[in-house]
C-alpha cells in the first residue's frame, strides 16, 4: 500500500464513494434525549448554560416526547426537580414524586417511546450528594436501600429501563434484587458504570438543582487521570447485572470508550453531557464554530470510539439533520 500504486485519494473522490466506503453511521436510532421534569403546569423554564433546554412541567415533558417520537428518537431519559428536598431524599422514590408522574404521563401519550429514568438522589437530597450523609462522609452502604427504592418506584410508574448514576459500590445487585423481587426482572439497568468526577456536569447542576452543598463528588465518582480503573468499574457491573454501561463524559474520554467496548460484551453508551453541549453552543453562537457540522462530527466521533448509543443534548436536532 504505497504511493504511487496505492492512492486514498481515490476513494474520496466523490460523495457516492465517500458514502461508500464510509465506516460510521450515525442514525437517529443512536440517540436518547434527556429531558428535565418540574412541578407545576405550562411551565418551562429556561436553562442559561444549555440554550434550547428547559426545566419543563410534565404537560411539556409529554410534548418533547412526543416530538422526540415522531423524529425517530427511541428513547428519552429523565430527570427530576422535586418540590423539596431533604436528607432522606424522599421525593426521589415518593409514588407521585414529579418523576414517577413524568414517566406514566409519557407512557401514556407514547406508548412506544422507550422511557429511561435517572436513579439518583442529588437533585433530592438537602445537601446535594448522590448519597446518603453521616457528618460529612457520603455512606455507601446506607444508600443501596434508597437507591434500590427509587429504582423500584420508577419502574412501577412504568419506567422501560433505569440508570443508575450515582456511583455507590454495589447498587447495581442492590436494584436488580429489589427488581426482581418485584416481579420487574424484565426491567434492563443502564449503569453509569465509568462515570468520570468532571467539570464537564456544571450546566447540569443548574439544571437539576443538584449542586453538592459542600465538598464535591471526588469520594465516589472515578478520577479523570485514570483508565485502567474504567475496566474494573465496569467488569463490576457487568458481574452485579447491569444490561447497558454508560461511559461518562464522552469527548475527553474517548480512549475509554474504545477500550470498554473492545472488553466488554455488552452494548455500550457514552453520555455527551451539559457541559459538551454548552461549549458547541456558546461558540457557535459567537459564529466561531459552525454548530450543526460540529454537532454531526461530534456524535459520529462518539460512535466510531464505540459507542452504540448516545445520551446527547443535541438528540432532536440531530435527529431533524439526519431526518433530512
Ligand atoms: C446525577 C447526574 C449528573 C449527570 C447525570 N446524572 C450530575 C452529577 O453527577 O453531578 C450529569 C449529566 C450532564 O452533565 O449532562 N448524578
Ligand atoms: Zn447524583
Amino acid at each position: 500500500m504505497l504511493f504511487p500504486d496505492y492512492r486514498p485519494r481515490r476513494m474520496r473522490k466523490s460523495d457516492a464513494f465517500r458514502r461508500m466506503v464510509r465506516e460510521t453511521r450515525l442514525d437517529v436510532a443512536d440517540l436518547i434525549m434527556p429531558l428535565f421534569a418540574v412541578e407545576g403546569k405550562d411551565t418551562r423554564q429556561a436553562i442559561a448554560a444549555m440554550p434550547g433546554h428547559y426545566q419543563l412541567s410534565i404537560d411539556h415533558i409529554v410534548k418533547k416526547s412526543k416530538e422526540a417520537f415522531s423524529l425517530g428518537v427511541p428513547a428519552v431519559i429523565l430527570f427530576g426537580v422535586p418540590k423539596r428536598k431533604d436528607a432522606l431524599a424522599t421525593e426521589a422514590y415518593a409514588k407521585d414524586g414529579v418523576v414517577q408522574r413524568a414517566v406514566k404521563a409519557v407512557k401514556e401519550a407514547v406508548p412506544d417511546l422507550a422511557v429511561i429514568t435517572d436513579v439518583c438522589l442529588c437533585a433530592y437530597t438537602d445537601h446535594g450528594h448522590c448519597g446518603i450523609v453521616q457528618g460529612q462522609i457520603i455512606d455507601n452502604d446506607a444508600s443501596l436501600d434508597l437507591l434500590a427504592k427509587t429504582a423500584l418506584s420508577h419502574a412501577k410508574a412504568g419506567a422501560d429501563m433505569v440508570a443508575p448514576s450515582d456511583m455507590m459500590d454495589g447498587r447495581v445487585t442492590e436494584i436488580r434484587n429489589v427488581l426482581d423481587e418485584a416481579d420487574m426482572s424484565h426491567i434492563p439497568i443502564m449503569s453509569y458504570a465509568a462515570k468520570y468526577c468532571s467539570a464537564y456536569y456544571g450546566p447540569f447542576r443548574e439544571a437539576a438543582d443538584s449542586a453538592p452543598q459542600f465538598g464535591d463528588r471526588r469520594t465516589y465518582q472515578m478520577d479523570p487521570a485514570n483508565a485502567q480503573e474504567a475496566i474494573r468499574e465496569v467488569a463490576m457491573d457487568v458481574e452485579e447485572g447491569a444490561d447497558v454501561v454508560m461511559v461518562k463524559p464522552a469527548l475527553a474520554y474517548l480512549d475509554i470508550i474504545r477500550r470498554i467496548k473492545d472488553e466488554v460484551d455488552l452494548p455500550v453508551a457514552a453520555y455527551n453531557v451539559s457541559g459538551e453541549y454548552a461549549m458547541i453552543k456558546a461558540a457557535a453562537e459567537r459564529g466561531w464554530l459552525d454548530g450543526d457540522a460540529i454537532m454531526i462530527e461530534t456524535l459520529t466521533a462518539i460512535k466510531r470510539a464505540g459507542a452504540d448509543m448516545i445520551l446527547t443534548y443535541f438528540a432532536l436536532e440531530a435527529a431533524h439533520l439526519l431526518n433530512a
